[in-house]
């Protein structure tokens, strides 16, 4: 689906160049469900940017089906992005004036498609996650956990390959972190959706088939297949 190849990322502050990602490879597969780990600082969300196509390197080469995305205009990589991406945040990132169902349409709203119809697709999203019975409170009647399904099915909606999850738990206590672990794993399994999950808890990391650790600006593959081996 994707492959990042000797990925550099840096940030000019002042005079210098502040060099975050220092030649990362990854290749993420149709289906895929990996976690990347690394300790805060280490350039995780610099990379999930990248990935999502919200922010370019400074070097290196990023096949996205098989396309450099630098020979894709704007234009071209925000409806990529659009289509193919969908992104969940350790804030859950709602909008606060709105309802449940009208946050799930916030996607749809950039493809056109009529009120009924995308109310339609936000409500079978919404009960997907468990939350149709709350598709008409704001987030703030609504539980951290419940936030965070809402925020999935607005992901979900656009019918995205590929789910980008920034520290989706970081803000939940553990029990309900599991719970929405338990709903990526079902997705994977039974949608076939690509999921890269960021995070800094190992427990989150062993839960997924693959893992990657961000060390020294590259990126590390453990299996945990090896892990016995490994260690
Ligand atoms: N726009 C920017 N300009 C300059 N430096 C930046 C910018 N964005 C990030 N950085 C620096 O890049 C480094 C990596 O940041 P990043 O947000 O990717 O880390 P992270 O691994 O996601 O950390 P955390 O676990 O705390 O979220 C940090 O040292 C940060 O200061
Ligand atoms: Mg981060």
């Amino acid at each position: 689906m994707l492959k990042l190849i000797d990925i550099h990322k840096s940030y000019k502050i002042g005079p210098t160049d502040l060099a975050i990602l220092q030649g990362v490879d990854l290749e993420v597969f149709e289906n895929d469900m990996l976690a990347i780990m690394g300790t805060s600082g280490s350039g995780k969300s610099t990379l999930m940017n990248i990935i999502g196509l919200l922010d370019k390197p400074t070097s290196g080469t990023y096949l996205l089906d098989d396309k450099e995305i630098m020979q894709y205009s704007d234009d071209e990589l925000s409806s990529k992005r659009n289509e193919k991406i969908g992104f969940v945040f350790q804030q859950f990132n709602l909008l606060s004036r709105l309802t449940a169902l009208e946050n799930v349409c916030i996607p749809l709203i950039y493809r056109d498609t009529p009120t009924a119809i995308m109310h339609k697709q936000a409500m079978s999203m919404l009960k997907k996650v468990g939350m149709d019975d709350r598709a008409d409170h704001r987030p703030n009647e609504l539980s951290g956990g419940q936030q965070q399904r809402v925020a999935i099915a607005r992901a979900l909606v656009g019918k995205p390959a590929l789910i980008l999850a920034d520290e989706p738990t970081g803000a939940l206590d553990t029990r309900v972190g599991a719970e929405i672990m338990e709903l990526f794993k079902t997705l994977n399994r039974d949608e076939g959706i690509t999921i890269v999950i960021i995070t800094h808890d190992p427990g989150i990391a062993e839960q997924c088939p693959r893992y990657v650790i961000m060390q020294d600006g590259k990126l590390v593959e453990k299996n945990l297949q090896n892990k016995g081996q490994a260690a």
